[in-house]
């Protein structure tokens, strides 16, 4: 990032941080500007008025419970399907302006770590909280380095896997499968107060930073049939992942640098994104205390779906079925008609261009100069054109998000899309250690557990199965393996 841009982007932070005093102020009937850090709530089903503090911009949602219509109501609730504007954590990590495409982790511009830092320097900062010296980073990556191998048991689990098995359903079960082997680090076993050492999170840290890696790459050699390698510890974070990727009989296999660098931004920009749904699935999992594999295969289920971590993998499954750049006017309409989705369009929290996609459509032209032109590359950037310039998305704010490129990165790197989630959880892993540790340093942390709004029955009594009319329920239908047709044959 050049300097200028450095202070176009220290600027808008300080203009940020006035706004937000602003916000606070009122005119008193003086005429003096006085700042009142309360909201004023009026019931009007009971008349009361409540003088409600304002923290931090939030709003504690207890103090609502104040508000009551009778005495033996429990107050109001906050009603908030998928969390849309709820903040149930004070975080210091990553810092997210959706609507001026701002991504901070600590404080630092994405923009600038992805140009001038590497992946491991990257996943010091986000987890401790600065980045480090030169020997603290030294000791730093030899700890992750020196935690690549997994167990001989292990390796044979995986084995075990049928051919054709997901990486992704075989990285999950693995992550979770190695917590077994460390049970001196389990809080059911060795009890709930071992992550307050500092050095036993460290220990848990180095162990699944170090080896998803390995995990992940021996994943894909069973998916091609070709033996696990194992790590080489001298050897770079993503180097040493191509490497286990890729290497064959050759002594001194070098992975493709213009790759491992690719590969090393490409980790950066997913590191962490705050409380997307699987960091916070990773907290919600950890609220309860289990162990930190347990809470990152967790969370790494959640990244899996379609409209999360699976979203690289649609990009490219909607791009090849495009196929052609004819064929982008009438998929635009069926978007429009509601019948499709753009998928790598659109975010939670970004109303305008997810930084990260500026970054990484650069990134993709790159790799495609050493590997050759993706072809689908040609209908993305058509679809992109046209989607920027139609009313639909413009009115919904509907932009490209890191997903858009990545998949066509991934794939020119030569990954079949069902890798790509794995891609993406490896670095993400780092987001959610840091989120573990914040969890667990937090004063205010407490198990999580949402409220409901019941509307079902109130109160039936049981009717003996005699006496009852056939339930009114969803269809019970399913649809049957072919043995069960087979069998069913012989039944008639
Ligand atoms: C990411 C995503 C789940 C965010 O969803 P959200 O914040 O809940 O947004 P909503 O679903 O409320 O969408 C708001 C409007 O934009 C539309 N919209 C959102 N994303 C869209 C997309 N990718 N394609 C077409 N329309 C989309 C919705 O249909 C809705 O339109 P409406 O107002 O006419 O009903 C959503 O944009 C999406 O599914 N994108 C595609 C998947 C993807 O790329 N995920 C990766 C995220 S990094």
């Amino acid at each position: 990032m050049s300097y200028l841009n450095r202070i176009d982007v220290i600027s808008s932070h300080l203009n940020k941080q006035q706004d937000e005093d602003e916000e606070y102020l009122i005119d008193s009937p003086t005429g003096a500007t006085t700042k009142k850090e309360t909201i004023t709530v009026t019931d009007n089903r009971t008349g009361k008025s409540y003088d409600f503090k304002i923290k931090n911009g939030t709003l504690n949602a207890n103090l609502f419970k104040e508000v009551s219509e009778t005495a033996d109501d429990n107050g109001l609730m906050i009603y908030d399907p998928g969390f849309q504007n709820t903040a149930v954590v004070t975080s210091y990590i990553t810092y997210i302006d959706g609507d001026k495409g701002i991504l901070r982790y600590r404080g630092y511009p994405i923009e600038e770590l992805a140009e001038r830092s590497n992946f491991l320097e990257v996943a010091y900062l986000l987890i401790n909280g600065n980045l480090p010296n030169k020997s603290q980073l030294d000791q730093w990556n030899n700890k992750i380095m020196t935690h690549t191998f997994l167990h001989e048991n292990l390796v044979a689990m995986m084995k075990t896997f049928r051919y054709d098995a997901h990486p992704m359903g075989m990285v999950i079960s693995t992550v979770a499968a190695l917590g077994t082997f460390y049970p001196e680090s389990n809080p059911a076993l060795a009890g709930q107060e071992i992550f307050k050492s500092e050095s036993v999170r460290n220990k848990q840290i180095f162990r699944i930073v170090g080896k998803l890696p390995t995990i992940a790459a021996s994943a894909w050699r069973h998916r091609i049939g070709r033996p696990y390698n194992t790590p080489v510890n001298h050897l770079g974070y993503t180097e040493n992942f191509l490497y286990m990727l890729d290497k064959l009989s050759e002594p001194d296999y070098k992975p493709n640098p213009v790759l491992c660098r690719a590969l090393e931004i490409l980790f950066i920009l997913h590191a962490d994104h705050e409380l997307n749904c699987s960091t916070a699935a990773m907290r919600h999992i950890a609220s309860s205390g289990t162990d930190p594999y347990t809470a990152v295969a967790g969370a790494a289920g959640a990244l899996y779906g379609p409209l999360h971590g699976g979203a690289n993998e649609a990009v490219l499954d909607m791009l090849t079925h495009i196929g052609t750049k004819e064929n982008i006017p009438q998929f635009i309409a069926d978007v429009k008609g509601k019948k499709k989705k753009l998928m790598g369009f659109g975010h939670r929290i970004y109303k305008n261009y997810d930084p990260r996609a500026k970054i990484i459509r650069r990134v993709a032209y790159e790799v495609f100069e050493s590997l050759g032109k993706e072809p689908l590359i040609e209908v993305a950037t058509e679809l992109e054109k046209q989607a920027l310039s139609d009313e639909y998305f413009v009115s919904r704010k509907l932009y490209p998000n890191v997903d858009f490129y990545s998949g066509l990165i991934y794939k020119a790197m030569g990954f079949p899309t069902d890798m790509f989630p794995v891609l993406f959880m490896i670095p993400r892993a780092v987001g959610w250690l840091a989120h573990w540790v914040e969890h667990l340093e937090d004063p205010e942390t407490k198990i999580y557990r949402p409220r409901q709004v019941y509307k079902g029955e109130w109160y039936r009594n049981y009717i003996p199965i005699e006496g009852r009319p056939p339930a009114k329920v969803r269809s019970q239908d399913s649809y049957s393996s072919s043995t069960t047709k087979r069998y069913s044959k012989l039944s008639q």
